[in-house]
Order: structure tokens, then sequence, then C-alpha cells
């Protein structure tokens, strides 16, 4: 399998964790508990994006400056989404917006990702470059 394939998969993961996370917004789950389980989606979001920025962003980036054009943008939403779980995070305020805004953010973010990055990054790294070595 390649790493695009699998990162594909991950999305659909993810996008299962958005929905069941969009439920509890809309089903009023209490500020706290919103908060814990808003933990989970941010480790699992952030392992995903990490092994992104390593095997796919890295070496697309040096390919030409039209894939580092877009590497940047896609890398820019990554800040952006960590910046806004920072801001979950935070007893101080009620983190509903900030949720409501990482799950429209991520979900545009793995469409472009899948529609753009991957299929760039698999025309201009190769299959083979690709390819998960289990050594
Ligand atoms: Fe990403
Ligand atoms: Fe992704």
């Amino acid at each position: 399998m390649k790493i695009t394939e699998a990162l594909e998969i991950e999305h659909e993961l993810l996008r299962n964790m958005i929905e069941v996370m969009s439920q509890w917004l809309t089903e009023s789950v209490a500020t706290d508990k919103l908060r814990e389980r808003a933990v989970m989606l941010q480790v699992a979001i952030d392992d995903h994006a990490v092994r992104e920025e390593e095997q796919v962003f890295v070496p697309l980036a040096a390919c030409s400056n039209t894939a580092h054009e877009l590497v940047n943008l896609m890398e820019m939403v990554h800040v952006e989404v960590r910046d806004l779980f920072d801001q979950v995070a935070n007893p101080a305020r009620d983190p509903k917006e900030q949720l409501w805004t990482i799950l429209m953010l991520t979900t545009e973010h793995f469409t472009k990702e899948e529609t753009g990055v991957f299929p760039m990054a698999e025309k201009l790294l190769g299959a083979e470059f690709l390819e998960i070595h289990n050594t």
C-alpha cells in the first residue's frame, strides 16, 4: 500500500470521529466533557498530520514551486487546527465555536488533499517512492 492510500484510509476513520463529535455538539454534551473528548480527536488528527507532513509534504515540496505552494497552503491549515485545539483546551472559554470550525476546516482540508495533493504526490514522487516498506 502507498502512504497516500494509507492517509486516505485515515481520513475515513477521522471523518467518522468528526461525525460523532458533531453529534455531541448538536446534542449539547456538557462543556467539560466536550473538552475531554476533543483531546482524543486532537491526538488522532495530529498523529495523522505529522505523518503526512513527514512522509508526503517534505518530499513533495522539494519537487516544484507549484508543489511547494500547495504544501504551504496545506501546512497553514495544520497550524490553524493545532491553534484551534489549543483554544478548545482553555477552560476559561466555551469550546463549541472552535470545535465547529475545526470540524469544518478539517473536512474541507481532507477533500483538498484527496483531490489535489495526493494525486500530485503520486504523479511527482511515483508509486515506488510512496510504497510503504515494512522493514
Ligand atoms: Fe493534512
Ligand atoms: Fe490528511
